[in-house]
């Protein structure tokens, strides 16, 4: 599907599907679907209170129009109300027109939009190109999409500056979408089709050809050579081999400022021999989401061009049960020395990045991020649309909540609690990977914690968001969402 904004005169316009823009709660709508009714000779506005459509947010109301102008169908599209619009509102209104123009098999569509302030627009625009292209995605591994995307889709713009800046800023916002989407494809793909190999493949071709970026991988050979106690360790019981991936990219002017991102990449979490009910399994092909929003950006970095160096790191492995695996009770010894008791083979994820964190460290990073499909206790505490943050530096952390909140993801700080560290330690090694029952996010961070070698670091626990049981809202449906990849691109913008 391509999308291109022009100037269009309302009058002359002939597309198939005309969608235009109605707020709620008053009688004023954008000048643009004044002009439209006008020329229909009110007929939208009949059909809108006939037909009880308020222009609520995610509300849509099809209307034929005979002929009467250059567009056979005119789809009204709820924004809410006019005050209250914000981006993650234009996001949702164009997910939403991308769902109807789906059902409605046209091959292209032309869209109303308005707008007035560059920065309020920039941002609008934005909004738009994202919930189009992320609403128009499906898995398509195994069975045939049932609704079409239009093949193009026209912004219309009254305002030749307006069509200007909107062509600026279109380019990044549809890489953002493309990386979104990567990210949704890795983490749909089943466990059987993406092992830990196959996900170092994939990020392969992802990156591969990507000006200025490099990647490294090494393999259970070299990690045995490095130590990676727990990254070997959650592996034994599994088929499939363990690979840790160091991908660098370099900005062209050098910097002193270097961020590690750094993804949990489970490919699948049985639990291991703490194995898991088939109710919580059946999702845990998302357990390397983590990995997947890092490996997205990576994808288009040399788009978003950020002017650090940025390093990205994950530790693919799968979490199997076997006459190999890992037992409860067993003590594996992390990278930096570290020894930790198994107490839960259920808690793997932090044995893992406890490798893949110290490793990090041997970039000298400035700061480290950290995303996981971490704990199910987060889940609890912020539900299903929400992630969690913790870190070691406010700075950062606001820093990233800010990013976050810009891109209409969603996060929460929750605290470091020191008193609960007691709950980590173990009789015969220096840590054990289980904490009490309460408080699990909180006592996975403190771990977590333990391994970035007091560096400012900032880890997102995504197990809510990463992966939808239900669709969420009109551009995340069911499955991977992809969560991160957006927000990570702005936390590069702002740094
Ligand atoms: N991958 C899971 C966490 C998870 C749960 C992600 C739900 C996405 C959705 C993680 O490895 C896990 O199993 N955590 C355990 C930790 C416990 C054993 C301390 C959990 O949350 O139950
Ligand atoms: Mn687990
Ligand atoms: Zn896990």
């Amino acid at each position: 599907m391509t999308i291109r904004f022009k100037k269009e005169s309302i009058e002359t316009v002939t597309t198939p599907v005309l969608v235009l823009p109605w707020f709620s709660g008053g009688k004023t709508q954008p000048a643009e679907t004044m002009l439209v009714d006008k020329h229909l000779g009110q007929m939208l506005s009949r059909y809108a209170e006939e037909e009880h459509f308020e222009g609520k947010a995610a509300q849509t109301l099809l209307i034929r129009t005979d002929g009467k102008i250059g567009a056979a169908r005119v789809i009204l599209l709820g924004m809410g109300e006019k005050k209250k619009l914000t981006p993650e509102i234009v996001r949702q209104a164009a997910g939403t027109a991308m769902n109807c123009l789906k059902g409605a098999k046209t091959a292209s569509a032309t869209i109303i939009f308005f707008g007035k302030g560059k920065t309020q627009f920039e941002s609008y625009a934005t909004a738009m190109v994202e919930g189009l292209l992320l609403a128009s995605y499906a898995f398509g591994r195994y069975k045939k999409e049932e609704g079409v995307p239009p093949e193009e889709v026209t912004i219309a713009l009254a305002d030749a500056a307006l069509v200007r800046l909107a062509e600026k800023i279109r380019p990044r916002a549809e890489a953002l979408a493309r990386a979104t989407i990567f990210a949704r494809d890795l983490v749909n793909t089943p466990g059987a089709h993406l092992s830990p190999k196959e996900l170092v493949e994939e990020t392969r071709k992802l990156v591969e050809g990507v000006p200025q970026v490099e990647m490294e991988v090494f393999d259970k050979a070299q990690l045995t050579e490095m130590g990676a106690g727990g990254l070997l360790g959650v592996a034994q019981g599994s088929d499939h081999e363990p690979y840790l991936v160091h991908l660098t990219y370099k900005p062209k002017k050098a910097s002193k400022q270097r961020i590690a991102l750094v993804g949990k990449a489970i490919t699948f979490d049985s639990g291991g021999l703490s194995l898991k009910p088939t109710k919580y399994m059946l999702s845990m092909k998302c357990d390397m989401a983590g990995a997947a929003a890092v490996i997205g950006l990576f994808s288009i970095i040399n788009e978003l061009s950020p002017t650090v160096e940025v390093h990205g790191y994950f530790g693919a492995c799968e979490n199997m049960p076997s006459g190999k695996a890992l037992r409860p009770g067993d003590v594996v010894t992390a990278m930096n020395g570290k020894t930790i008791e198994i107490h839960d083979t259920d808690a793997e994820g932090r044995v893992t990045l406890a490798d893949v964190l110290t490793f990090a460290l041997k970039s000298e990073p400035t700061a480290i991020i950290d995303l996981a499909t971490l704990t199910g206790a987060c889940l609890v505490a912020l539900g299903e649309e929400v992630v969690g943050v913790m870190g070691n530096d406010q700075k950062l952390i606001k820093m990233v909540m800010d990013s976050a909140q810009a891109t209409g993801e969603k996060m929460w700080q929750l605290p470091l609690e020191e008193a609960y560290k007691r709950d980590l330690k173990s009789e015969i090694a220096d840590y054990k990977n289980l904490g009490s029952p309460w408080g699990g996010s909180v006592t996975a961070g403190l771990f977590l914690q333990e391994f970035v070698g007091g560096k400012p670091w900032a880890h997102l626990d995504i197990a809510g968001p990463a992966f939808a049981e239900k669709p969420i809202n009109s551009y995340m449906k069911h499955g991977g969402t992809g969560w991160g990849v957006r927000t990570l691109a702005e936390v590069l913008r702002r740094i």
